[in-house]
């Protein structure tokens, strides 16, 4: 069994519902799980495993409840080498900036040591209008890559 800390980012709610529904789909497979939505760094503890899901808004820009947090590991550097992540994106490929958010999280988490589990997982909400449906698929592969503890 691990535990996850789930962490969100969204302007309209659609990525706080995937955090929760992937909440539950941990929790029925054993594993502990707590969200938390457009947490603070000072919020969270720097180990253990997170999984990420945040939208994309403006122009490749995170949602306003997560840009606080990306701000603060973008400027503190902190040593994230005892972080494991999923990561997942949900955007509309209407945009250039297709999932532009989680991309720059991606990024900025593996610059902090941090080494993130499985593949990025990109939602288009043109191809999904559930997209719990895509992220449900992926969690199921992504739970075999956590560590046994
Ligand atoms: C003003 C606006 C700007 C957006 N910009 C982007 C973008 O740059 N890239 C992208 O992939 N999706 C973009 N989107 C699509 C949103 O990411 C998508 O609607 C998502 O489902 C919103 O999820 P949320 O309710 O969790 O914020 C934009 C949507 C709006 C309304």
């Amino acid at each position: 069994m691990a535990d996850i800390t789930l962490i969100s980012g969204s302007t309209l709610g659609s990525a706080e519902y995937v955090a929760e529904h992937l909440a539950e789909k941990l929790e029925e497979a054993g594993h502990g799980s707590e969200i938390q939505h457009g947490p603070l760094l000072e919020d969270l503890k720097t180990s253990g495993i997170w999984l990420v899901v945040s939208s994309t808004h403006g122009a490749g820009d995170l949602p306003d409840n997560l840009q606080p947090f990306y701000d603060a590991i973008n400027e503190q550097r902190p040593d994230l080498s005892g972080v494991s992540y999923g990561a997942i994106g949900i955007g509309s490929r209407e945009y250039d900036t297709f999932c532009g958010a989680i991309e720059k999280i991606d990024r900025l988490l593996t610059e902090c040591g941090a080494t993130r589990l499985g593949s990025l997982l990109k939602i288009n909400i043109l191809d999904h209008d559930i997209p719990e449906d895509p992220a449900e698929i992926w969690i199921s592969s992504w739970i075999n890559l956590l560590p046994e503890v």
